[in-house]
């Protein structure tokens, strides 16, 4: 089991509802879970240090980029001791854009960058989830779940 911090930018509404599938799974799979919003709330660089693992979720915007309610979390994230935390970055984005889901790009290469261990997976949910797409979340939960549990196996 661990402590998950979720935190998300979301306009109108479609990545707020990708975290609560999300949010809901992990709870399910027994993990204590903590969601954040970028419009209303604080995240300090040194509280990333008291989660296993950090879910950032985002929609893009303006051709492929983050909106600039995530820009600061962006831009801190480099002064932030974030290597080998569990990482990972989901959100909505309208596939009828050549630009699908950059935003979550390029929170994820950031992360990884930075040498958080970041899945693989970068959840691209198409505007509003469907219910093949509730079972999309419910497998990033579980992935997300099972890198939790391997790194306390290693740790123990
Ligand atoms: C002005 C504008 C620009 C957008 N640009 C992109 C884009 O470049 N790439 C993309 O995948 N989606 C783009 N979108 C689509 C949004 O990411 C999509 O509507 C998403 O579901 C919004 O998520 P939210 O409901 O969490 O705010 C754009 C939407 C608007 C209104």
């Amino acid at each position: 089991m661990g402590k998950i911090l979720m935190v998300y930018a979301s306009l109108s509404g479609n990545t707020e509802i990708v975290t609560d599938i999300i949010e809901g799974n992990l709870q399910q799979l027994g993990h204590e879970v903590v969601v954040k919003s970028f419009d209303f709330d604080v995240i300090e660089m040194d509280e990333l240090a008291d989660y296993d693992a950090v879910l950032v979720g985002t929609y893009t915007w303006d051709d492929g980029e983050l909106p600039y309610e995530a820009e600061d979390f962006y831009i801190e994230l480099e002064h932030a001791d974030i290597e080998g935390k569990i990482f990972g970055a989901y959100g909505s984005a309208d596939s009828f854009y050549d630009t699908f889901g950059l935003a979550i790009d390029l929170m994820a290469d950031r992360a990884r960058n930075l040498g958080a261990d970041v899945l693989d997976e970068r959840l691209k949910i198409d505007l509003m989830p469907e219910a093949d797409d509730e079972e999309r979340c419910a497998n990033y939960a579980k992935k997300i779940s099972q890198m939790i549990a391997g790194k306390n196996k290693v740790s123990a």
